[in-house]
């Protein structure tokens, strides 16, 4: 991937266990770090020793003509406690240019986003450049968190709503708190989409759906919107978790693969034993290759690449359209081999 050093602007706590970081972005990176709203940075740095990366979601929206993204402090996470505790504005960090496939569509009119916790980071930029987009544009959004205290950007979703009264609504949810109106407490979920849509709070017609958060919110508000007949191609999702129990074993005819890997035009080949390899990035790198990569949990889409000749399945896969695995992509992060020649292109 291709990292860039970038000046730390501000480092702001937003909540108790949260901060956001603001870059300064040199003019001669400016368009490489242009982005769409919703789409995510990659960040690196050097902890205890070991060069930790991860991915964030851009809370700007591209019209602000800035580039911060919100870190949660989560227990034991590297990256996270080193962001919340150890850094300091002025100082600088590798970050990998904005990419991902979350990102606002400009043609619908009308918008329904769920987010809960975190997952407001690329809906609020989503929000914002919807907003900015034209004063038609209408967005409704149900946000869930613990309590009124841990609501990230609550001031920010206030001035929102007082400069865009007509255009748009926010319906605060808790899952810890009292609240006398039980349509607006708990986490979102098919039943809660059912309450919400029959007391003509959620819409169905909306142009389009966005959702972030864990994944059992994102699965089962789908499932939702699938079965009242909303179009698949208007939901668009990015998981920020993935907590549902997974089988990550992996049984293959074969024993062993040779995996010959194009990137950046450079051609490279590796032996893939099944029986220890973890997938083909990790493969891929521990044989000395600069693979990308960020969540390596099938959910930011960062290591993809193509399969030119021969096959390999993926264990999970939470970032790719049907459209992009019957093309032959693959997650790199979760993918093994199933033919003994396997050829994969990280440039298609
Ligand atoms: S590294 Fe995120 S999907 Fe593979």
């Amino acid at each position: 991937m291709d990292f860039h050093s970038l000046p730390i602007k501000s480092i702001q706590k937003e909540t108790s266990d949260a901060v956001s970081i603001t870059f300064e972005v040199p003019a001669e990176y400016k368009k490489s770090f242009s982005f769409a709203a919703g789409q995510y940075l990659t960040l690196e740095a050097e902890i205890n020793g070991e060069k930790v990366r991860r991915a964030y979601s851009i809370w700007k929206a591209p019209f602000e003509n800035e580039i911060s993204v919100l870190v949660k402090k989560i227990e034991d996470g590297k990256f996270s406690c080193f962001a919340n505790n150890g850094l300091a504005a002025s100082t600088r960090m590798s970050v990998a240019p904005p990419i991902g496939n979350f990102k606002l569509v400009e043609n619908g009119k009308a918008l329904t986003l769920f987010s809960a916790g975190s997952g407001i980071t690329p809906i609020i930029s989503i929000i914002k450049q919807q907003l900015f987009n034209g004063q038609d544009n209408k967005v409704v959004l149900f946000y869930v968190n613990r309590n009124q205290e841990s609501v990230i950007f609550k001031d920010e979703l206030d001035k929102l709503v007082a400069t865009f009264p007509n255009q748009l609504t926010v319906h605060h949810l808790f899952t810890r708190e009292e609240n006398t109106s039980n349509q607006f407490s708990g986490r979102i979920d098919a039943e809660k989409c059912k309450e919400l849509s029959s007391e003509k709070v959620l819409n169905l017609k909306s142009d389009d759906f966005y959702m972030c958060g864990p994944e059992e919110m994102i699965l089962s508000v789908k499932n939702y919107l699938l079965e009242n007949q909303v179009d698949e191609k208007k939901i668009h999702f990015e998981l920020f978790s993935s907590s549902l129990p997974t089988d990550n074993t992996f049984d293959s005819s074969i024993e062993k693969a040779t995996v010959f890997v194009t990137i950046d035009d450079d051609e490279f080949e590796y032996e893939y034993t099944i029986a220890e390899a973890d997938s083909l990035l990790e493969a891929g790198n521990d044989s000395g290759l600069d693979l990308p990569f960020s969540c390596k949990g099938g959910v930011c889409c960062t290591c993809k690449a193509k399969v030119m000749e021969g096959e390999a399945k993926m264990i999970k896969n939470y970032a790719l359209s049907e459209e992009e695995v019957a093309d032959g992509y693959i997650l790199t992060c979760q993918a093994h081999p199933t033919t003994e020649k396997l050829v994969i292109s990280f440039d298609e």
